[in-house]
């Protein structure tokens, strides 16, 4: 028995669990239906993919939930995963399952996976037979991929930069990445029985001024660190910034060099995907104005060629959305996108220059550090601050970088820390930047966080 076979048969080896039965895992994965896998979706597709998230406890919530979606003619359901299952809580997020079903009230942000079980949500999977993303954000997703897997989910979302960073203060990083290349070699083993498991890194990241750099090295190292592995398919993301030239430059560069360093580093058979996250910063409150953001979401995402879109819903600023109004958004999409076919290509030279240059001198100093695997490589450049996203809650974080928006709202560098783009790199940055003389950079951000309320 290889070693990462004795690891999962420890994690399955679970008191939340019923047995985990390998042998039937691998037989189902092999006779499954193509339709399940979003890769084989990616291949086969010239449109844009739609799909929202969403998750509720019970599973016949979540059973209805994908009635309605698959009703506005959605490509790809999701599976959100409640907060206590994200923290490995299982024995809360069992007994709030059991309120939930009880008194027909919604106790959990999310499904439950890891309880309800495999056998259970299988069914509900072969049954739309549409491929489902999972949408956690688990620094040790061991448990829940199997299950996920086992169910016929061939979507898994994450990584150990952007599900920790973004989600966890105290979580020890040299265990996520740890835990993270575990999921990878099982995604790579199931990829050899059938279509391949697809994995898509969280690009978003904090949601709230990240700079287009720092977003397109992390997708790139996630990238490189999932295909080191064996995973056969991959797609990178990124979310609207607020700036539809920063949107549009970012997609060239992040599509140019994921591509450029994939194949440098041997992995010339691997599909690249590229996903695009409508706004996932603060949402007005007025519904009426979520739509013309949601709108505008929808135009970029045809711009800037995206293989996927994730949506949002004018219900956002409001909480979890109901299921009606998540499948009108679905609906929405798809009517706008019905529009935008055969857009010319656009771009700017200058632009893509310099963020090509930030990443490629980024990455440089990543892959100089002297450590023996990437992985390490990459641990130590956050450690170093190399690495560095704004509003991040995690300690190691070094919260040295500071950004804000130019006048025409693209993110800047304002304060590099310990970021290694070159001096020509940070003051291209800073000549976009306009401080007025007494201007205080703190209400300047706060102005910029919240630039579509
Ligand atoms: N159902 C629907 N959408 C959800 N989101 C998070 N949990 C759920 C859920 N259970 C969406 C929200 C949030 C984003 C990250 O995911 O829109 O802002």
């Amino acid at each position: 028995m290889t070693l990462l076979q004795r690891e999962r048969e420890i994690i399955v080896r679970n008191e939340y669990i019923d047995n985990f039965d390998f042998d039937e895992v691998k037989e189902f994965i092999s006779g499954a239906s193509k339709n399940l896998f979003i890769s084989h979706h990616f291949k086969n597709s010239t449109e844009m993919l739609v799909q929202p998230r969403g998750g509720f406890p019970t599973y016949d919530k979540v059973f209805e939930l994908y009635k309605e979606f698959k009703d506005a003619n959605v490509d790809v359901l999701p599976l959100t995963i409640d907060s206590n299952t994200r923290l490995n809580d299982y024995a809360t997020a069992k007994k709030m399952l059991a309120l939930s079903e009880a008194n027909d009230t919604d106790m959990l942000n999310g499904y439950p996976l890891v309880n309800h079980g495999y056998r259970t949500t299988r069914k509900m999977i072969t049954h739309y037979d549409t491929p489902v993303s999972l949408r956690h954000g688990t620094p040790d997703a061991r448990l829940l991929i199997e299950i996920a897997l086992a169910s016929g989910i061939f979507e898994i979302e994450g990584g150990p930069i952007t599900y920790l960073l973004p989600y966890s203060k105290n979580f020890p990083m040299d265990k996520a990445f740890l835990y993270w290349k575990y999921v990878e070699r099982v995604c790579a083993e199931y990829s050899k029985l059938n279509e391949p498991i697809n994995r898509e890194s969280f690009g978003p990241l904090s949601a709230t001024l990240q700079p287009p750099a720092i977003v397109i090295v992390i997708q790139i190292l996630e990238m490189l660190l999932s295909l080191e592995e064996g995973v056969k398919s991959f797609s990178v993301s990124f979310s609207q910034t607020g700036s539809m030239l920063q949107d549009i430059v970012s997609s060239n560069v992040i599509k140019k060099l994921s591509r450029y360093y994939a194949d440098k580093f041997g992995h010339n058979d691997a599909t690249i995907n590229l996903v695009y996250h409508q706004w996932m910063g603060a949402f007005p409150y007025n519904r009426e104005y979520s739509d013309s953001l949601i709108n505008t979401s929808t135009v970029i995402a045809s711009m800037i060629g995206a293989d996927k879109i994730i949506t949002k819903t004018r219900n956002e600023a409001f909480g979890i959305p109901t299921k009606e109004a998540n499948a009108l958004a679905v609906a929405n999409v798809k009517y706008t996108l019905g529009m935008l076919k055969g857009l010319p290509k656009v771009g700017d030279e200058e632009e893509e220059e310099n963020l090509t240059n930030e990443v490629h001198e980024i990455l440089e100093a990543v892959f100089n550090d002297g450590a023996d695997t990437l992985w390490r490589q990459v641990f130590n450049s956050i450690k170093k601050g190399y690495i560095d996203i704004p509003f991040s809650p995690h300690i190691i974080n070094a919260n040295k970088v500071i950004t804000v928006r130019d006048k025409n709202s693209n993110i800047r560098f304002f304060k590099r820390g310990n970021v290694p783009i070159s001096d020509k790199s940070f003051a291209f940055e800073k000549s976009k930047i306009s401080l007025k003389d007494g201007d205080r950079v703190v209400d300047k951000i706060i102005q910029d966080i919240g630039i579509m309320l």
